[in-house]
């Protein structure tokens, strides 16, 4: 397992992403891609689906140590099976391994960034 680059985790409250999309405009045009609001809007509960994808924003930073990301450059999708996949703009060397959960009041995030091995 030596080819961890890094951990990280984030945990964010629901309700503080619920208001931040609808007091401010911006928000979501800066923070998300576009299949991420498609795929949160289709969604029953879209905001704990929105918040646990800024969740996992914040755990990839700490785990890949970025400096001065964009945090739409950190695109999360989702796999057939539902399984949650990010991709970094411009990021070639390392892969991201993700695990999110939801609930009513909170969205947690971790974050695994690997070594790539050719
Ligand atoms: C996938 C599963 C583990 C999700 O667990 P959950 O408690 O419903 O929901 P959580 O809030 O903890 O997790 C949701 C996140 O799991 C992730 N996820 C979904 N499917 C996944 C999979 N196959 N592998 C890994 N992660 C997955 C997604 O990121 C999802 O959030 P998103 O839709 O916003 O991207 C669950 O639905 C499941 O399939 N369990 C299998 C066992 C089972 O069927 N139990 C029910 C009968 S007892």
């Amino acid at each position: 397992m030596n080819n961890i680059i890094g951990v990280g985790t984030d945990i964010v409250e629901t309700e503080r992403v619920r208001e931040l999309i609808e007091k401010t405009p911006k928000f979501l045009e800066r923070v998300y891609t576009k299949t991420e609001v498609d795929y949160c809007n289709g969604k029953k509960n879209k905001y704990q689906h929105f918040a646990v994808r800024f969740a996992a924003k914040e755990a990839i930073i700490k785990a890949l140590n970025l400096k001065e990301v964009a945090l739409k450059d950190i695109a999360i999708k989702n796999m057939s099976d539902g399984k949650p996949l990010a991709t970094i703009k411009g990021g070639k060397n390392f892969e991201v391994h993700l695990s999110l959960s939801h609930s009513k009041d909170y969205a947690v995030a971790y974050a695994i960034a690997t070594k790539k091995i050719n």
